[in-house]
């Protein structure tokens, strides 16, 4: 496995693998790795001849900087991760590699990225979109892996590369969990042991709540679901809605679309941790 930090060895061996006619992979992270990121990877390993893990900590979608200082950073243990699932290549850039002058370019895809995640954090997709657009014209993959858990994120990365025109196929994975329940993400680590009992209460609820549907509105389920998590001391839901998975917006009836999802995100903790989830009810 190759480890390159610079866009000049990048380049390099991307346009090696081209020229040999190889079909690519991407795997944009933040590092931190998990079994979620473990699953994109060997996903990738299977399905093209070579596979760029990008690990970076992108600086301009974070809209807290504690969010951004607290963000756990364990790169020897991710690159140990990397060679095991046989990775080709990982890409660990500086944050001045990448952003050698201000990103000042915008992205904006309303109404995928005015909902929820794009309300509470401004900015966030913004930022999401320089960095994963920067990647796909600098490692020109075929194809790149994005876990289901961060399901709004899907959607703008996709409506990103349709107005970009980018040559690149997205695929999306589904969220890996504990046996607990809860969605693997770099940030569980920082949940204490007692966080992280109350913490899978996110998904059993969600799964409550797809019973709880079968006799209930859409507005019932969505109140369920938030007066069950907020009677849990420690737990309290920034936003529960229930959505069209294709555009987004919120649906009213349970016959407004065949694919409707779930988006949560809820504060655990003292800290607190903001964790996100999702679950599908149509599809
Ligand atoms: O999902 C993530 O870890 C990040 O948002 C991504 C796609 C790597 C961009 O920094």
């Amino acid at each position: 496995m190759i480890v390159v930090t610079t866009n000049a060895e990048l380049n390099k061996i991307v346009d090696s693998q081209r020229s040999q006619n190889k079909i690519i992979g991407l795997v944009p992270t933040m590092g931190a790795l998990h079994a979620g990121h473990a699953s994109l990877v060997e996903r990738s390993v299977r399905e093209n001849d070579f596979t760029v893990v990008s690990v970076f900590v992108n600086p301009t979608q974070f809209n807290d900087k504690n969010d951004l200082k607290n963000y756990p950073r364990t790169f020897d243990a991710d690159c140990d991760l990397l060679r095991s699932l046989g990775a080709d290549a990982v890409y660990a850039p500086s944050v001045e590699e990448v952003y050698p002058e201000p990103d000042t370019r915008q992205f904006s895809y309303p109404p995928i990225d005015t909902v929820m995640e794009g309300a509470k954090r401004p900015g966030h997709f913004n930022g999401v979109c320089q960095i994963v657009s920067k990647l796909f014209m600098m490692v020109r993959p075929d194809r790149a892996y994005f876990g289901e858990k961060d399901f709004q994120q899907i959607a703008v990365v996709r409506a990103m590369t349709e107005a970009l025109k980018l040559p690149v196929e997205i695929r999306p994975c589904p969220i890996v969990r504990e046996d607990s329940g809860l969605a693997l993400s770099s940030r569980n680590t920082l949940l204490t042991p007692d966080e992280l009992q109350i913490a899978p209460n996110i998904y059993k609820t969600l799964r409550e709540s797809l019973v709880y549907a079968q006799n209930n509105t859409v507005a019932e389920t969505i109140s369920f679901v938030i007066t069950t998590l907020n009677a849990i001391d420690g737990l309290e839901v920034e936003y529960y809605e229930i959505v069209d998975g294709r555009t987004l917006q919120p649906v009213s009836s349970w016959e407004d679309s065949n694919d409707i999802v779930g988006c949560i995100t809820v504060y655990c903790g003292h800290t607190p941790i903001r964790l996100i989830d999702n679950i599908r009810y149509k599809e």
